[in-house]
């Protein structure tokens, strides 16, 4: 497309063009308007005029007779820039007045009329116009009295050509404004769309140019700058999880293959071969098992899970989660006990159920109470063993959390522990993956909370702290904080 076509289409100038039609409609009215109320005040000025002298002429001519009559018609026709006159005989003979010709039958009709004429003295043969008044006298004299009308037709002149003017100046300040603007609009918006096809080869990092007048094109410039911020730092998430993903998927993958074909070779007994399958069979469970917890954090943090929100108790869920891990624990020689005040929660149920699983997991695997801390009675030994689950409300907060009195987590590692993939190198020994605190960690965020490691003296307490929706505030401020808790 040309330049010009380019300018021509922007909505800028467009606009411009609409604008300008209506101006010079405006501007035409108004003319016309002014026009038309001149046109009508002079005529009604001569008529005036006319309908005085008129009734002066006449009463002259009833007091003094036709004599006088003549004589204040020649004296009057001789003033300068003196009005029509003509006085007729019933005949139609003109005896007085400054009229050399008049269009045929304008004497014989009374009344007013607009007729074409010609003075005595005038040396042009050019017809003049003008307005004139026709009474008839006693003895059937006729009158006529009446003015010329160039000074209206000049007037109207006058006017045509400040109408044309004038549309003629709107038609050029609004093109050229209208073209001003739209090269101004369109060099920004080509500004624009060049940042946008550098972002589209590749270039994430790019911003669009933002400006300091504040206006739309800046604002929305902002917005998407905002946008691609966003955009950016998703893909960069993004990346993270599939370089995580090569990386910690491709070692047991390769431990499965090489356990496979090592089981091949060997070509030993069946029970070999069960052996090599039933172990080939709970790596893979291993690999599902990781799978399926990177979905979960895909769905927590893509907001995917928003649609599945309702409003429940996390009381409930601690009970569940209790329930479900007590066997568990026992067998690991633990203690799992569980303090749930009610607290309605809005929120994905499954999710939180599987992120506080995930924590209880944890603390069974890693809360066992270190060697060198050792307490010695059996009541104290007995209670470094022991895991609370509890579910509660404070202020505005529902909080779910699990305490363990193991060797906990360094201060430092805190963050650290929370990132994908990450193993602490104390826990190196035990199975796992990495992901447990991940997706208890975006479960939070998907719910506007976060996730809290603390220090438990020893051990660690795992918290979500979950923000009680204001959606269901208000059967959440009719519950009260200080309801008897049930300790399992
Ligand atoms: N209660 C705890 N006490 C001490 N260390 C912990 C505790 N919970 C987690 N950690 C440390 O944080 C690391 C990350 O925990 P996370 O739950 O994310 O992964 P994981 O338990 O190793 O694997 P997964 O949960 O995926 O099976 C653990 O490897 C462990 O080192
Ligand atoms: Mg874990």
């Amino acid at each position: 497309m040309t330049a010009f076509g380019k300018l021509v289409r922007t909505t800028a100038f467009r606009l411009t063009l609409v604008y300008l039609f209506l101006f010079a409609m405006f501007a035409a009215s108004l003319l016309a308007y002014f026009a038309w109320n001149t046109r009508r005040l002079i005529t009604e000025e001569i008529t005036q005029t006319v309908n005085a002298e008129t009734s002066e002429i006449n009463e002259l001519y009833g007091r003094r007779g036709l004599r006088a009559l003549v004589l204040a018609i020649e004296s009057r026709a001789l003033r300068p820039g003196a009005n029509l006159y003509l006085v007729t005989t019933p005949t139609g003979q003109a005896i007085a007045g400054n009229v050399g010709s008049l269009a045929p039958g304008v004497m014989a009709t009374r009344g007013w009329s607009e007729t074409a004429y010609r003075r005595i003295e005038d040396a042009d043969d050019r017809d003049h116009r003008a307005l004139v008044r026709v009474t008839e006298l006693e003895n059937g004299f006729r009158l006529l009295i009446g003015r010329d009308l160039a000074e209206r037709r000049r007037l109207f002149g006058i006017v045509a050509k400040a109408a044309q003017w004038s549309i003629l100046i709107v038609v050029v300040l609004g093109l050229g404004g209208g073209v001003f603007v739209a090269r101004r609009v369109l060099r920004r918006i080509d500004a624009m769309s060049g940042t946008a096809h550098r972002i589209m080869t590749g270039d994430l990092s790019e911003r669009l140019p933002v400006g300091r007048s504040g206006d739309e094109l800046d604002r929305l410039a902002e917005n998407l700058n905002a946008m691609l911020e966003r955009i950016e730092a998703l893909m960069a998430g993004l990346k993270e999880v599939t370089d995580n993903i090569a990386h910690d998927l491709k070692t047991p993958l390769t431990r499965l293959r090489n356990r496979a074909e090592e089981a091949l070779a060997k070509s030993g007994c069946e029970a070999d071969y069960r052996a090599a399958l039933e172990r080939t069979i709970e790596e893979s469970d291993g690999l599902i098992r990781t799978f399926n917890a990177l979905l979960m954090i895909a769905r927590a943090e893509s907001g995917q899970a928003r649609g599945n929100m309702d409003d429940f108790d996390a009381a409930d869920v601690a009970r569940g989660i209790h329930e479900l891990y007590e066997p568990l624990a026992e067998d690991d020689g633990m203690t799992l006990r569980v303090k749930a005040a009610p607290a309605t929660l809005h929120g994905n149920r499954e999710l939180i159920g599987q992120a506080l699983a995930n924590l209880v997991e944890n603390a069974i695997k890693y809360g066992k109470p270190s060697p060198v801390v050792q307490p010695m009675d059996p009541t104290a030994a007995a209670r470094v063993r022991e895991i609370l689950i509890e579910a509660r409300r404070e202020g505005d907060t529902v909080l779910l959390s699990v305490t363990d009195h193991g060797p906990g987590i360094p201060e430092s590692d805190r963050k650290h522990a929370v990132e994908r993939f990450v193993r602490l190198e104390a826990s190196r020994t035990l199975p796992g993956s990495g992901l447990g605190l991940s997706l208890a960690s975006a479960v939070a965020t998907l719910h506007g909370g976060e996730l809290r490691l603390a220090d438990s003296h020893p051990g660690l307490t795992a918290t979500l702290a979950i923000p009680a929706i204001a959606a269901s505030g208000d059967r959440l401020a009719a519950q009260t904080q200080d309801v008897p808790q049930k300790v399992a």
